[in-house]
């Protein structure tokens, strides 16, 4: 019999919990993490659970989606204070492997995509989207979920995500969760922690700029290049920041666009004192 609220570090045991929920016939929701747990992430555990009938929450830093060494080990861990807010927003069981137990000695099994996984995030860091879909694919054949909750924050991730899981019939549901943000609008992110007085000001900017795009094109700028250069000017504005795109793209290719049309996607990464963060938002008319 399985015990809920329990923190399993082995595949093994993390297979004998969701097949004993399988076969009782129940359904599974899975929410992948890298922990640090904020409420974006907790937003997303209270969805599956509202949802299904066990959820599993995982926390695992996944070291092959790192270009840079220095930000895996900067990569805050917290899985005693993780655990804790993961039940009470209604896990039931919290999977927590090694990186040895997912990387044993001699693995050589990569998830690659071409196409949309090569634009935007996956331009400037190759091995990002390839770390991304080798985990989560592992994570699929570990916990076997019915549905599985990614937010909308991290949007080409979302969408490779969910070209993966139809490509390679996973009969697995993606379900996207809206972006929580901070109260000046600021993206709820596990490298927010990082950032210093000075550049946590600068990082509003991201929404800033995103919302002043949006009013543009509510009020009938169509010319991507003009969206754009607000987007910009609000940012270069602010200290300690150095944008790495933004862009104006198609959610289905997320190739730049010619012309802005509703439900297009305003897509940033910005550098703030070395701490990468990115945003997005659809444009609709206000
Ligand atoms: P991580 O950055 O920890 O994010 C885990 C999940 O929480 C992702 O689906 C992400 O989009 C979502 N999330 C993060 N901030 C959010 C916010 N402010 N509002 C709503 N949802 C938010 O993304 C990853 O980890 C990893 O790449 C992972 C998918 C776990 C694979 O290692």
């Amino acid at each position: 019999m399985m015990s809920r609220q329990t923190i399993i570090h082995t595949i093994a045991d993390m297979r004998a919990f969701t097949s004993e929920a399988g076969s009782a016939g129940k359904t599974i929701g899975l929410v992948p993490t890298m922990g640090s747990l904020h409420e974006g992430h907790l937003s997303l555990i209270r969805r599956s659970a509202d949802e299904n009938d066990i959820t599993v929450a995982s926390v695992f830093v996944n070291p092959i989606q790192f270009d840079d060494p220095e930000d895996l080990s900067a990569y805050p861990q917290t899985l005693e204070s993780d655990s804790k807010s993961a039940f009470e927003a209604g896990a039931d069981a919290i999977f927590a492997p090694s990186a040895a137990e997912m990387y044993p000695a001699g693995f050589s099994t990569f998830v690659d995509m071409t196409g949309i996984s090569e634009k935007l995030c996956g331009a400037s860091r190759p091995s990002f989207f390839r770390g991304v879909l080798t985990v989560v694919s592992k994570l699929f054949g570990i916990v076997a979920p019915s549905r599985a909750y990614f937010g909308e924050k991290d949007a080409q991730q979302l969408e490779v995500v969910k070209k993966m899981a139809n490509e390679l019939c996973m009969n697995i549901e993606i379900i996207g969760c809206p972006t929580v943000r901070e109260k000046d609008g600021l993206a709820m992110s596990s490298r927010n922690s990082r950032l210093t007085g000075r550049e946590r000001t600068s990082a509003r900017s991201l929404y800033t700029a995103l919302t002043e795009a949006e009013k543009l094109f509510a009020a009938g700028e169509t010319n991507p290049l003009k969206l754009k250069a607000a987007m910009i000017r609000i940012i270069e504005k602010e200290p300690c920041t150095s944008i790495e795109y933004a862009l104006i793209v198609d959610p289905a290719t997320f190739e730049s666009v010619k012309e802005a049309r509703r439900g297009d996607l305003l897509a940033l990464a910005v550098d703030i004192g070395g701490v990468r963060l990115i945003d997005s938002k659809r444009l609709k008319q206000l």
